[in-house]
């Protein structure tokens, strides 16, 4: 990965969506064909050999290069959607946020014992999306799991929602 290529062309939004925050755009990334390329390479490259039957998408950022990778592992694609988005029986987790809770659910017959999985998102913060879709995946009875990110914010270790026996890649840390 060229990490400096994709630091690059990050664009950094102060005050968005509220005053004090520092918004990392990914939109950039994804329009720009070589950083497009790179991103969907590396993981390609990391996750190649890993037997991955289903990657799992979180919406909506998470929906783009996992729908990409899925198509390059020749694997499937789950999308893992926020509430009444899904039409059939979903599986769900609610999990907390800094103010109040916030529910992600997957179809209940999207993953069976016998898929590896990799759940892909497009930024890591506190962890808490990713955390309760991993549960969600592993509720569904998913053999293995692994979990990736684009961007991680150090500073709040995000890391910390897992346990520590889950495999977590990220490409840029911030
Ligand atoms: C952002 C980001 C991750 C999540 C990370 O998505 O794309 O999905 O928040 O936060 P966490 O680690 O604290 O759980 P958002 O909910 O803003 O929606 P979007 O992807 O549809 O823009
Ligand atoms: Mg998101």
């Amino acid at each position: 990965m060229n990490k400096e290529t994709l630091k690059k062309n990050l664009r950094e939004i102060p005050d968005f969506p509220i005053p004090g925050i520092l918004f990392y755009d990914v939109t950039t990334l994804f329009k720009n064909a070589e950083c497009l390329q790179e991103m969907i390479d590396s993981l390609y490259e990391l996750y190649k050999d890993k037997g991955i039957t289903k990657v799992v998408g979180i919406e909506s950022r998470g929906f783009i290069l996992g729908g990409a990778l899925a198509a390059r592992l020749g694997a499937g694609f789950i999308m893992a959607r926020k509430p009444g988005k899904l039409p059939a029986e979903v599986l769900e987790e609610t999990y907390a946020k800094e103010y109040g809770t916030d529910t992600i659910q997957i179809h209940k017959d999207a993953i069976n014992e016998n898929d590896v999985v990799l759940l892909h998102d497009d930024l890591l913060a506190t962890g808490g999306t990713m955390a309760a879709t991993l549960r969600l995946v592993n509720k569904a009875g998913a053999k293995k799991a692994y979990v990736n990110f684009v961007i991680e914010l150090e500073k709040l270790n995000g890391r910390k929602a897992f346990p520590a026996d889950v495999d977590i890649t990220t490409f840029l840390k911030l």
